[in-house]
């Protein structure tokens, strides 16, 4: 409708067919943008539509209908979630390792049903994320849940809602009717390369991060405020209904069709198999797919696609007959131990890894992997030369599980700790309860690449193009020594390098420069000082306003902080009376170097005030109690035993049965590393 059209119909009643006309050409637009890849319209003339919906609604709140896009990111926080039972329970499903257990699958069909009659297949990727469950009330999305118990979930609509590829209003051809109630279910997840940039950012804003895309999905709609929620980058994939009885489809490939018509966003990888080989077959193929899939699969699901068929079969208690999840084969295999080297990190910290027999893993070859520490080596009773088991889990390191040892031969060595720096030569230190060796000479060049590494880095001062290798590089070549020394680079010095061109110069000596007026929070974490992560970095940063504040605080000034433990006032005190430190950072601020004060904030609780830990497995870098403590210190609290106000749940080795549970109730579950960070170890 033309703005000229528009004066010929008087006031209110044009106002309601424009919104009528923005919300259905935007629906549209948005649908075609977010569930079919194939927009039409140019970003910004979908802004400027949406800018006119938002203004044109707050002069008329009375004509915002449930299906305006703008509802999407609206919604105030909750109190709590209110529970939803399911009108038909969401069921479970039984698991298939491999082409013979889906052989045996379909032979219990026959079974069942006392024929052998040849049964055709769905078969769908089976996304790692949460089952949700929409309903929609005369074509309007109502009401959404989790899965909870499978009976009774959570109503988490607010949340939903915020999905752009979640349907507010279903699309239906012109004259037809839409199904007066549907219950319809399907997966939501995080890409992985949505996944990625959400973790940098939290990263960045010293949040914890996720283990995992299925946590960070499940931590994202577990939010009371749905403001937040509409910050992640949630997507969504149909797979059923409730209940297809009353629907115009008589299979699952025609539902699947179906839904797809009605706005939802469909696997493009689903299939429709003739018979079980043809099943065993995709499943194959979609584990070769795996890898290089935009998001997280942990298997496929296979359905009997006839209708009639699965009512016959029916369900057991938890699970259908009609459907089995074909799972992929763990990530693990076994391999053998080479040699084990042992790297200096960036505060001295002495771990050893071990070089491996390559060997693929999960689609990846692995030929290094993680053993942690002194103690963890100890603990596993590695010796060179033994076969071991390696896993690898999402995007998490590599790790040695546990030697074989079934397979010795006798001829394996045991492995020697080194009593000196290997790159230095220092003679190692082990401090009382600590589990870690250290190298004590901060003059480590080891140390001192990886200060740096951690200073240009994406927990430092993010500077592009800074990264691992080109710090190596400049540090090889003699260019750079200490942090002061990276504001003097030149862009012709640069341009010459090895590998590097006028452009990459140009670009790195831009970041270094954008870098000049770091904030107080960001500059501190870049720093590296022991025991201060980012999250403390911004207590700091919060509490003492500027630089200069802080480096002349004494102990008791670090101390009065809440969350500030005496290890870390020790630290502090130490490093800014260290006259390096003074010397180096006399240096930057000669060489231009502005570190942005930040209005000093007295009041407030801890960094980690608002959360709740709960461990699972042990600990291999500090015990029980000092994480505790530590917690405490922070502000934050620790759970004995799993429930919904756990935060956190740090996964530690062996975890126990509590890991299942935090799994099933979709709690924020993190890496000891993660935590370690999160502290500021
Ligand atoms: S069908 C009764 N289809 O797998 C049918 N589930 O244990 C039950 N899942 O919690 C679900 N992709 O979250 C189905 N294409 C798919 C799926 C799928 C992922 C998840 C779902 C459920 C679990 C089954």
């Amino acid at each position: 409708m033309t703005q000229l059209s528009l004066l010929n119909i008087s006031g209110k009643e044009a106002v309601r067919q424009r919104l009528q006309a923005l919300r259905r050409d935007l629906n549209l637009h948005a649908h075609r943008y977010y569930v079919l890849d194939a927009p039409i319209l140019a970003d910004a003339e979908y802004d400027r539509m949406f800018q006119e919906l938002v203004a044109l609604e707050q002069q008329h709140p009375e004509l915002i209908s449930p299906d305006s896009p703008s509802q999407r990111v609206g919604g105030s926080p909750l109190a709590q979630f209110e529970t939803v039972a399911h009108t038909v329970p969401m069921l479970s499903l039984e698991n298939a390792f491999g082409g013979d257990d889906l052989v045996d699958f379909e032979e219990r069909l026959f079974r069942f049903l006392q024929s052998r009659t040849q049964i055709s297949y769905m078969t769908e990727p089976k996304l790692d994320g949460l089952a949700v469950e929409l309903v929609y009330e005369d074509g309007l999305f109502a009401l959404g849940s989790t899965r909870g118990d499978g009976l009774v979930g959570e109503n988490i609509t607010l949340n939903l809602k915020t999905i752009p590829t979640i349907p507010l209003r279903l699309r239906t051809r012109d004259g037809e009717a839409a199904p007066g109630r549907l219950e319809v279910r399907g997966e939501v997840f995080i890409g992985l390369a949505d996944f990625k940039k959400l973790n940098e950012e939290r990263g960045k804003a010293g949040e914890p991060l996720f283990a995992n895309p299925r946590n960070g999905a499940a931590g994202s709609l577990r939010q009371l405020d749905p403001k937040i929620t509409a910050t992640r980058p949630l997507d969504f994939y149909v797979y059923g209904v409730s209940d297809p009885t009353s629907l115009p489809c008589r299979n699952q490939h025609e539902l699947l069709n179906y839904l797809g018509s009605l706005g939802f966003k469909v696997n493009p990888l689903v299939h429709l198999c003739r018979d079980i080989s043809e099943v065993i077959s995709r499943f194959t193929r979609l584990q070769d797919q795996r890898s290089a899939l935009a998001y997280d699969i942990d298997g496929m699901v296979v359905k009997v696609n006839d209708f009639a068929l699965q009512e016959r079969l029916g369900a057991k208690a938890r699970s259908p007959r009609w459907a089995i999840a074909a799972k992929f084969p763990a990530s693990q295999a076994t391999t053998r131990l080479m040699a084990v080297e042992f790297g200096v990190g960036r505060t001295g910290a002495i771990t050893p890894v071990a070089i491996l027999e390559p060997v693929r893993i999960g689609g990846v070859t692995v030929s290094r992997a993680t053993l942690h520490n002194e103690d963890e080596l100890r603990r596993k009773g590695l010796m060179l030369g033994d076969t071991v088991l390696v896993q690898r889990a999402g995007d998490v390191i590599p790790e040695v599980v546990k030697p074989v040892v079934e397979t010795r031969t006798g001829r394996e060595l045991p492995i020697t700790m080194p009593t000196i720096c290997p790159e230095c030569g220092e003679p190692l230190i082990r401090a009382g309860q600590e589990a870690i060796t250290r190298c004590p000479n901060p003059n480590c060049p080891a140390q001192r690449v990886r200060g740096l590494i951690h200073f240009t880095g994406k927990s430092g001062m993010d500077i592009e193009g800074l990264g691992k290798k080109a710090v190596e590089q400049l540090v090889s070549q003699g260019l750079i020594q200490d942090i002061p020394d990276i504001y003097q680079l030149e862009l012709e010095t640069l341009a010459a390098l090895g590998g590097w061109g006028d452009k990459s110069a140009e670009n790195v000596v831009r970041a270094i420069q954008a870098s000049r007026t770091p904030p107080l929070a960001r500059f501190l974490a870049a720093l590296g000082i022991r025991h201060v992560g980012e999250v403390t970095a911004q207590l700091l940063a919060h509490h003492f306003g500027s630089l200069a504040r802080l480096s002349l605080a004494g102990e008791t000034d670090f101390l009065h902080i809440e969350g500030i433990g005496e290890q870390m006032a020790t630290s502090l005190v130490d490093y800014f009376q260290d006259p390096t430190v003074q010397e180096m950072l006399g240096r930057l601020q000669a060489l231009g170097v502005r570190v942005q004060e930040e209005k000093p904030d007295t009041g407030a609780g801890g960094a980690l005030a608002d959360s709740v830990f709960l461990f699972t497995g042990g600990l291999s870098r500090l015990s029980r109690h000092e994480a505790k403590s530590r917690i405490k210190e922070l502000g934050g609290q620790v759970a004995s035993g799993i429930n919904r106000k756990v935060t956190h749940v740090v996964l530690g080795d062996n975890p126990g049965s509590k890991l299942t549970k935090a799994r099933e109730l979709g709690l924020t579950v993190i890496t000891e590393d993660e935590f370690l960070r999160l502290i500021g170890r």
